[in-house]
């Protein structure tokens, strides 16, 4: 094992606006698991360095000088620690570390008594402790981690009694310091809710709301701090107060706006220079079923089941792609039409346009929870006359 000396390095534009954005937060000391494979655990003990690639890139910017640091190899479910933050989070540390994959960077010490911990279980023991390795946890259950690790040195033998070791509180510790949602690592998104944290992201009574979550996930995946997010039919804003929390620039528009941050326009012609966006997210109305406004320019007026209404969000389409820079990703939230007894696949009919301007990153199924019809009425009445709800949409990405 050898030490790098660090050097002093110059902040870059988002470790400066991330830097001013955490100032308000008080400097306590936090717990952060970070992760490796068996490829990249031993570079991390040889450098005494941890590291991540941009979609955790906040959370490494977030390290403070003596935060108290784990290391999860996800592959051998092997959990080490405790480390002490001998920085806060940086870019590029050591530019060359794993081949420049992995720029956020984090020196780490230990006291030299570090070793393999939770073997195999620590996975299962995570479970148990509600703790979340992608997120940031307090002081008090990272002592509760360290406090496991250092019995299960000591008992290499006896049965774990998770029941003795930890206080029960210790348990959920984690959710009273993170409020922000998971990344996503498979195409099924299901929310039980419209949205998270302490400040509302848009307004769960306006009717079509889209969930906070998907913003976040989007935003997390396709843009950098700083980036500019568009939304052409911001409806009660749900993008717009996402993309501020996570300090990104957006500008939401809508055919009839509910909010002063709001911008009037029609979504068929964006007001904007072409290549100028770094990401669009639309979640447009998906028939007539919706009375959203009586704006004639409201495509939420025309039926899903007339060429008309693909032929109006091909129009949004081509200007989307005309605003967004080339390789930069859109996301179009539709969802299917079953009414009066007839299904109409709005969400492939959609889908085929799209491909007409984009090419497909991936297509993820978004759970339908908060709608009017999931009552006990409604489900009873899908089975008693055979047809179905809605029980999903879809969530098109799309690359120029
Ligand atoms: C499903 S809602 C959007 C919900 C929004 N994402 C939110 O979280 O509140 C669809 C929105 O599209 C707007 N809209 C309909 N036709 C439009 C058009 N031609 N241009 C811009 N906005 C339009 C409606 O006014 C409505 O607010």
């Amino acid at each position: 094992m050898f030490f790098y000396k660090s050097s002093p390095i110059e902040l870059t534009r988002e470790e400066k606006n991330l830097a001013e954005h955490i100032i308000d937060t008080p400097a306590e000391v936090t717990g952060y698991i970070f992760a490796c494979t068996n490829k990249t655990e031993k570079e991390c003990f040889d450098r005494m360095l941890f590291s991540t690639n941009k979609v955790y890139s906040e959370k490494m910017l977030q390290v403070k000088k003596n935060d108290i640091l784990f290391l999860l190899n996800l592959q051998s479910n092997v959990l080490y620690g405790p480390f002490t933050a001998e920085s806060s989070g940086k870019k590029d540390i050591i530019p060359e570390a794993w081949g420049g994959k992995y720029p956020y960077q984090v020196k780490v010490s230990t006291d030299g008594k570090t070793a393999e911990s939770i073997s195999r279980t620590s996975g299962k023991i995570l479970k148990r402790l509600g703790i979340d390795w992608r997120e940031p946890f307090n002081k008090e259950l990272a002592n509760v981690l360290v406090e496991f690790m250092k019995y299960e040195q000591n008992h290499i033998d006896d049965p774990l009694n998770l029941q003795i070791i930890f206080p029960k509180k210790a348990k959920n510790l984690q959710k009273a310091v993170s409020d922000k949602p998971v990344i996503e690592s498979t195409t099924l998104w299901d929310y039980p809710r419209q949205s998270y944290g302490k400040t509302p992201k848009g307004n769960n009574h306006y009717r079509g709301v889209t969930p906070a979550f998907i913003l976040y996930n989007m935003i997390k995946r396709y843009t950098n701090i700083n980036d500019l997010v568009i939304d052409p039919m911001a409806g009660s804003g749900t993008t717009l107060d996402v993309c501020r929390e996570e300090n990104r620039k957006c500008i939401g528009y809508d055919i009839v706006p509910v909010r002063s941050d709001i911008i009037q326009n029609d979504a068929r012609h964006i007001p904007l220079d072409d290549s100028s966006v770094d990401m669009v997210f639309i979640d447009p109305p998906y028939s007539n079923n919706i009375d959203y406004n009586s704006h004639p320019g409201n495509i939420g007026k025309i039926s899903a089941e007339s060429d008309e209404f693909y032929n109006e969000l091909e129009k949004v389409m081509q200007e989307c792609h005309r605003i967004l820079k080339q390789g930069k990703v859109l996301g179009w939230l539709i969802g299917d039409q079953w009414i009066k007894k007839k299904f109409t696949p709005v969400g492939f009919l959609i889908y085929q346009r799209l491909c007409k301007y984009f090419e497909t990153v991936d297509i993820i199924c978004v759970t339908r929870r908060n709608q009017t019809s999931n009552t006990g009425m409604w489900h009873n009445r899908a089975v008693r006359f055979n047809f179905y709800l809605r029980g999903f949409k879809y969530l098109f990405l799309m690359r120029k």
